[in-house]
């Protein structure tokens, strides 16, 4: 059976674009593969987190996979600090990444561009990607389009160890939404959908009350015209909503134009806005009967046990092949 795992990071709150670009497709894989689906806390900390909040963050967004359908009895659900073979292999990969490459990521470029301090641990933050994924041999990784490059850094460590210590690795291949990869602001079609904002109304976040989602789909930026029309360069907000409906809907982006033909934004602003509520209202409800249960707890023990059974024998193979001398 093929391998799956992906991660989110315990940092601020989750938004419909890693509901899209992500978590959507961790329920959806999960029939068909052995998954493991991880909050990677570890990579938090490559930015300062209050302390309070990281363990907040990291127990809401393990309850936000469980509401949203990851269920524990096929995909294991753990937190990344649990399984510290993650840590190990990390440092490997570190030691195997040049410099040049990890220059050359674009999301260390745009999280540290006109900063003078720059923690080291955001440099060699793919590289811990890298470890995650290669410790599963994951086949798939789903995820957002602005993962991509990070993926592609994977494949290339896992064919540099396996080149120079012998197959050992699973090249991994990106899983991304073919609309929706990338969910873009709702106030600005040029941006990603970001929990970053400090605007608000340019996300939804999954745990916004079914009125502010209401209110914040009636302020969307639309384009001029008044066609719903699936066209990305010509018409960018309109798209990014019909992207959006497609995906809260269930259906395709054809039936949402067709839905819509002849009629101008209003309608479809309205309907989206309850198609997105009809998702995340039972979303919110479950959310809140997790939170308040002990499930959690007896999940993420299971979870980090079952990952911690791929992870260290994958660690230890590594260590043999590289020479490093096993204890007695
Ligand atoms: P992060 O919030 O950066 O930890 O991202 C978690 C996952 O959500 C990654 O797979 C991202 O690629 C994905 N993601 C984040 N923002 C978006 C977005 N606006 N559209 C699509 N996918 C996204
Ligand atoms: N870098 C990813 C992000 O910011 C999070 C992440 C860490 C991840 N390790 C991973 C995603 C392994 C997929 C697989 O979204």
């Amino acid at each position: 059976m093929a391998r799956v795992l992906s991660g989110i990071q315990p940092s601020g709150q989750l938004t419909l674009g890693n509901y899209i670009g992500a978590i959507q497709n961790f329920v959806k894989l999960q029939d068909e593969h052995e998954c493991f689906y991880m909050v990677v806390d570890l990579h938090a900390v490559t930015v300062p987190q209050d302390p309070a909040a990281l363990r907040e963050q990291t127990e809401s967004v393990a309850a936000l996979y469980l509401a949203a359908g990851v269920d524990p009895k096929k995909s294991a659900i753990f937190i990344q600090s649990h399984v510290p073979a993650h840590a190990e292999l990390g440092w490997i990969m570190t030691t195997l990444a040049y410099m040049g490459e990890l220059e050359r990521m674009t999301q260390y470029k745009e999280k540290t561009a006109g900063k003078t301090s720059i923690p080291a641990g955001l440099f060699v933050y793919p590289t811990l990607m890298a470890a995650d994924i290669l410790i599963y041999n994951a086949d798939l990784v789903p995820v957002g389009d602005d993962q991509k490059q990070h993926l592609e850094l994977t494949r290339d460590l896992a064919e540099r160890f396996n080149k120079r210590y012998g197959e050992t690795f699973r090249l991994p291949e990106p899983y991304m939404p073919k609309v929706g990869a990338r969910i873009m602001s709702l106030d600005d079609p040029t941006k990603k959908m970001s929990k970053s904002n400090p605007n608000p109304n340019s996300y939804i976040a999954l745990l916004d009350e079914p009125d502010v989602i209401r209110r914040k789909i009636a302020r969307a930026v639309t384009d001029s015209g008044r066609e719903v029309k699936y066209d990305p360069e010509a018409k960018a907000a309109v798209s990014n909503l019909i992207s959006i409906y497609a995906h809260c809907a269930g259906v395709t982006v054809e039936e949402v134009e067709r839905r819509y033909e002849g009629q101008g934004y209003g309608q479809f602003k309205k309907d989206l806005a309850e198609h997105v509520v009809a998702v995340l209202e039972p979303l919110q409800k479950r959310y809140r009967e997790i939170r308040g249960s002990g499930e959690l707890v007896r999940v993420l023990k299971e979870g980090a046990e079952r990952a911690s059974a791929v992870a260290e024998r994958t660690v230890a193979l590594v260590k043999e092949r590289m020479g490093f001398l096993p204890p007695a």
